[in-house]
């Protein structure tokens, strides 16, 4: 049987990328050009800021896959990219590019979910990874719990009602001036404060449901760091990061875990930049361990925003017969 060979790109927010995989599962090379120096001083990402910057960079993101691995064009059997959700003019420089390769080389063009490939990026570490399984997907723009019933069938069984929890550790750590993206600075000094200090909510815990909520979360930190402000009194900002961590560890952890025993399924992988969170996994492999559930999670260069990630989800897709064509439009709040 021949190899498949995809050649996968990805540009939804601020990471431009390009990754080449053999049969689905092997990644012949990942290149990752981030954005994030660039949008540091914003404070966040300024969409307009994003799409020049994918211009500047996607053709040599590319070249650079392709002289990595060693392949010329020849050498791809299909296309893959990510359609959506994300910033419609990021996300339409990816598009674009994929779209006039797949027209020149004449090869199969395959559009991808982001969030699809998000929790695809567990298939590239665990080789004998297979659905049915439950997921959790975290990351800036989403928190969706998800039972995998098999490759490319999704029942969404819970999501966040407001914030993504991402986007509260960025909001959390842009409040306490911490800088951008605030997740992985909020994991460092958590690490030197105490869990318990701040007894922040944890909203949703209660409710016999899988939805999750972060803005309450958000919120009620802001509030402390107003109350010790006109109080004058000292913010360990440490200890600020660790009660809010917790709080939101707290509440994954446990829904993902009842969604996973609820549903009769005995491994949960994790996804998307929040599972970079070193909190995460400590709780979650705890509790896992205790319940006798299989944990499974991505290298933290896959967690975050990759084009192989997408090329795994395009390899199913691509051999489950999907083809797109040269009409596939940018979809900025697509669903999974
Ligand atoms: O998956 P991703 O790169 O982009 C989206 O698709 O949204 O996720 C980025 C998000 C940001 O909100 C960032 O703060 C968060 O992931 N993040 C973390 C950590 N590393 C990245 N959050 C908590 N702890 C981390 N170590
Ligand atoms: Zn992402």
């Amino acid at each position: 049987k021949e190899d498949i060979i995809t050649l996968a790109i990805e540009s939804s927010c601020d990471e431009t990328a390009c990754a080449i995989l053999k049969n689905g599962r092997e990644v012949l090379t990942n290149i990752i050009s981030t954005q994030i120096e660039t949008h540091k001083k914003f404070g966040g990402v300024v969409p307009e800021v994003a799409s020049r910057k994918h211009i500047e960079n996607i053709d040599i993101v590319v070249q650079e896959a392709l002289d990595e691995s060693g392949l010329g064009f020849d050498d791809i059997t299909h296309i893959a990219v990510t359609y959506g959700p994300g910033l419609v003019g990021a996300l339409l420089v990816g598009l674009s590019y994929a779209k006039s390769l797949a027209f020149t080389l004449n090869k199969d063009l395959v559009g991808v979910n982001h969030i699809e490939g998000h929790l695809s990026a567990n298939y590239i570490e665990h080789k004998d990874l297979k659905p049915p399984f439950i997921t959790l997907i975290v990351s800036g723009g989403h928190t969706h719990l998800v039972e995998v019933k098999d490759y490319g069938v999704y029942e969404i069984l819970g999501k966040t009602k407001d914030d993504a929890s991402g986007e509260a550790f960025d909001k959390v750590a842009r409040a306490l001036g911490l800088g951008y993206p605030g997740g992985p600075i909020v994991d460092q000094m958590a690490k030197k404060g105490n869990p318990e200090a701040i007894d922040f909510p944890r909203a949703c815990l209660h409710e016999n449901d899988y939805d999750f909520s972060f803005s309450g979360i958000k919120s009620s930190v802001l509030n402390y760091l107003n109350s010790m402000k006109m109080k004058k009194k000292e913010v360990v900002v440490e200890d600020v990061c660790a009660s809010f961590q917790a709080a939101v560890v707290d509440v994954l952890t446990q829904k993902a875990i009842k969604a996973c025993k609820d549903k009769g399924y005995k491994t949960i992988t994790l996804s998307g930049g929040v599972a970079a969170n070193s909190a995460l996994r400590e709780k979650m492999s705890e509790l896992c361990k205790k319940e006798g559930l299989d944990l499974k999670y991505p290298p933290m260069i896959l967690c975050t925003d990759n084009a192989a990630m997408i090329g795994a989800a395009g390899y199913y897709r691509y051999i489950n017969g999907r083809r797109d064509g040269m009409d596939l439009n940018a979809v900025p709040n697509l669903k999974i």
